[in-house]
């Protein structure tokens, strides 16, 4: 058990959800940093679309809806952080409460609803970061949704799309968060070809050749049909990458938690099984095409090490860094280098996809060029509870 288990977790848990992930982040804006230095080796580093990762272990969106305190997100180790999801105009989101603990589950139940600074502020944040810290510190993705009164969903993302791909080492179209009513009818087949569509095309207008990397994220509560559409129109409309999952709004018969039956999407423990279901089932379909990031239940080498063998060339996590801090990022990379040294593997990347039926494939290459030393970045001591 991490120290920040033993005696900052339970402080925390003192206080309202809301109010302990504040405070994380306003520990990560300031700044404070414990001495250990990150886990860096060379069976953990990858190029994907272009840009290169330190390491495949990234934060998933929601934890930095602002793109407010990026230098934290990535001194606690990540590979790489998505920020976001960031709405056009500012909006509060849900009332409160709106985030909801079942420790017993090692779930999060969260009905936040896109509660954004807007796109202004959101690239102000960004802005600020590249220019302290340019580009090639840890990738930076931009997850982008609508906001909930919008009467145009797609001009919402096209808006985003232009004005913040400029800034963005990757961009994440968002059509499956639960708590904005109708988003997630965007996965259908003809709204989904839509809004693609019309994302593309802002994308390469506004940046040409230039153009990040553009994916998209997906439920964990698709059919098998519905999994088949998506990757179908992910592959012929230009999209770069599927990122899955997100949160469920199925509830299991195991939950123990008393917040069960709050409404809202639920991650963590709980969703580690569907979400590695729908990932190996796009693997399946897309993996030798599209890279795959793998999303939800992960606590551990082994989570992270699954999600590889189900398809993933990337992983991030958000509810595990909730109950283990920020040592988890280290424990996994640690973890997952043994085990794939126990399995003979030299890179990371030689496990993708082993435990799905698609045959072996490799959209992504080793990071050939990050053979120079490897420099240690501090972590930050706080994190949510
Ligand atoms: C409090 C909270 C807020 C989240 N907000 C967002 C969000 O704004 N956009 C998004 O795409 N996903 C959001 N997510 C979903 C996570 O990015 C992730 O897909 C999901 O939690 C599963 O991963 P996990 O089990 O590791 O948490 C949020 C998750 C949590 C717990």
């Amino acid at each position: 058990m991490s120290s920040y288990e033993r005696f900052l977790a339970p402080c925390l848990r003192l206080l309202p959800p809301e109010a302990a992930k504040d405070i994380a982040g306003w520990g990560l804006r300031r700044g404070f940093l414990p001495a250990a230095p990150a886990f860096q080796n060379q069976a953990l580093r990858a190029t994907l679309w272009g840009l290169s990762f330190a390491n495949p272990i990234g934060l998933a969106a929601g934890f930095d809806k602002d793109a407010a305190f990026l230098a934290g997100d990535l001194a606690m180790g990540f590979g790489f952080v998505e920020a976001g999801t960031v709405t056009p105009r500012a909006q509060p989101g849900n009332p409160k409460p709106r985030l909801f603990r079942l420790p017993e589950d090692k779930a999060v139940i969260n009905r936040f609803g896109f509660n954004s600074a807007g796109g202004d502020a959101f690239r102000r944040n960004l802005e600020a970061y590249r220019a302290a810290h340019g580009r090639g510190q840890g990738v930076v993705g931009v997850n982008v949704g609508r906001n909930k009164d919008t009467e145009d969903a797609v001009r919402d993302y096209v808006y985003l799309v232009r004005t913040l791909s400029p800034l963005a080492d990757y961009l994440c179209i968002n059509v499956s968060s639960p708590n904005t009513p109708g988003l997630r009818d965007m996965q259908r087949s003809d709204a989904l070809r839509k809004l693609i569509g019309a994302c593309r095309e802002a994308l390469d207008g506004a940046v040409g050749t230039a153009a990040p990397p553009m994916l998209v994220k997906v439920s964990p509560d698709l059919d098998e049909a519905e999994i088949d559409l998506i990757a179908g129109t992910a592959l012929e409309l230009g999209v770069d990458g599927v990122v899955l999952t997100n949160t469920t709004i199925a509830r299991g018969p195991d939950l123990r938690g008393a917040a069960r039956d709050e409404a809202g999407g639920l991650s963590g423990r709980p969703i580690f099984a569907r979400s590695t279901h729908v990932l190996r089932a796009f693997h399946e379909r897309i993996g030798g095409s599209l890279p795959l990031v793998g999303v939800g239940g992960v606590f551990t080498a082994e989570d992270a090490y699954a999600k590889i063998r189900a398809g993933a060339s990337l992983v991030q996590l958000y509810t595990g860094l909730y109950y283990k801090g920020p040592s988890v990022v280290r424990e996994i990379q640690q973890g997952l280098v043994e085990l794939l040294r126990r399995d003979g593997h030299a890179s990371y990347l030689d496990a993708v996809g082993l435990d799905t039926a698609a045959p072996p494939s490799r959209p992504v290459a080793p990071d050939v060029a990050a053979e120079a030393p490897d420099v240690a970045v501090e972590a930050p001591a706080a994190a949510i509870a």
